[in-house]
């Protein structure tokens, strides 16, 4: 996050002494790039660096689908199976250097490991649920529509409060992007959303001993460990780095007399790909506008959109939950009739939520995606 943000109680100055009732708080210094990026001070009650406990180490390297070919894609997520958990379980259908995708099904219930991904940045995508996000920052509360985002290093649990699906969008740099910030870090007019919007965790700490085992993820796979207190047991924190949420039906989409390209939509940016989001709108209104989308070849992009509600207006056959993978080099676009059936619409479907991640680099399918995989959506602009 880039606001300055505080909760519970620091000390008036940094790196010194302070007590709470006769104990020494331990000071943790959370930041990115070396000592020269973002980051907050959080005071511990136990040192935050006990490990009781080294457990096992599991590999996790993503299993490409070697032959997919070079074609648009349609994966279903209503055909993957449930997870048994949200970090260690997740399917991975999307990845390259820079991103991963992937997709959760997991039934009401908590978590019992503690979570830090190591080196990716998360974004998780409420689609259906309703969870207690849980952190050494505080809790929040989300619901369907919600994006969740977490800076890397961050340890955290959820607390599912009914079974839930989420969309996991992993890499590095996940920002409020900067041309919506002024050099405050005010998110200045005609942004698609405002600081307003943004959701905070509010710290709640916890004193306990016990056993409490953290699974850290790297790219290549995790490492689990014991801690002999409850990590979640800070007292105070401020500084710049800490989870949010900002709810896709907070957005403020920007509309025009013609078509706008999903530039407008741009909700986050990242380390070479953006995240965008598609939400209910009117249409253009120049009499002769056409509402839906030309055809397009963004030939230096691999487009991938998720959709969450809604019906969409230029593509037919799409259910809820699926996935598609538009690739450079291919065009894509309304499928046959699209144009003429949207001439005199003036809005979008009142419940139309699409998600959409650009990359700048190809991207990769797993296995997974193999499974779910609709070989026929590449002619489906044919007939
Ligand atoms: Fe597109």
């Amino acid at each position: 996050m880039v606001f300055y943000y505080r909760q519970g109680e620091v000390p008036k100055k940094r790196h010194t002494v302070f007590m709470k009732q006769d104990k020494l708080l331990r000071e943790e210094v959370f930041g990115l790039n070396g000592f020269s990026g973002r980051f907050s001070l959080l005071y511990h009650l136990n040192p935050p660096t006990r490990i009781a406990k080294l457990g096992e180490w599991k590999n996790n390297v993503l299993e490409e689908w070697k032959d997919a070919g070079y074609r648009h894609h349609k994966l279903s997520t209503s055909k993957l199976r449930k997870s048994n958990d949200p970090f260690l379980d997740r399917i991975a259908l999307i990845f390259n250097n820079d991103v991963i995708l992937s997709y959760v099904k997991i039934d009401e219930g908590e978590t019992k490991l503690f979570y830090r991904n190591a080196d990716f940045d998360e974004v998780y995508y409420v689609h259906e649920g309703e969870i207690t996000f849980k952190s050494v920052f505080g809790e929040m509360e989300l619901s369907q529509g919600d994006y969740l985002v977490i800076p890397r290093g961050t340890t955290y649990k959820f607390d599912f409060k009914k079974s839930s699906e989420l969309f996991i969008i992993e890499g590095k740099q996940i920002e409020i992007p900067k041309s919506y910030r002024n050099d405050y870090g005010q998110l200045i007019e005609g942004s698609f959303y405002y600081n307003r919007d943004i959701k905070l965790p509010v710290l709640k700490t916890f004193d306990e001993k016990g056993e409490y085992t953290l699974v850290i993820k790297t790219i290549q796979g995790y490492q689990s460990l014991t801690l002999d207190s409850n990590p979640f047991d800070v007292i105070g924190w401020d500084g710049y780095l800490y989870p949010f949420a900002l709810s896709v039906y907070d957005l403020e989409p920007i509309t025009g007399k013609l078509h706008q390209p999903p530039t407008v939509y741009t909700t986050f940016t990242a380390n070479n790909f953006v995240i965008c989001t598609f939400v209910p709108r009117l249409f253009d209104y120049h009499p002769q506008s056409i509402p839906i989308s030309y055809y397009h070849d963004n030939v230096d992009a691999d487009e991938i959109i998720f959709y969450s509600s809604g019906q969409f207006m230029s593509r037919r056959g799409i259910s809820k939950g699926d996935i598609t993978i538009h690739r450079g080099g291919h065009v894509h676009g309304p499928q046959p009739g699209a144009v003429e059936s949207s001439l005199n619409k003036r809005s979008t479907y009142n419940d139309e939520v699409a998600i959409m991640v650009e990359t700048q680099k190809r991207v990769k399918l797993t296995s997974y995606a193999k499974e779910v995989d609709d070989p026929s959506y590449p002619l489906s602009w044919y007939t």
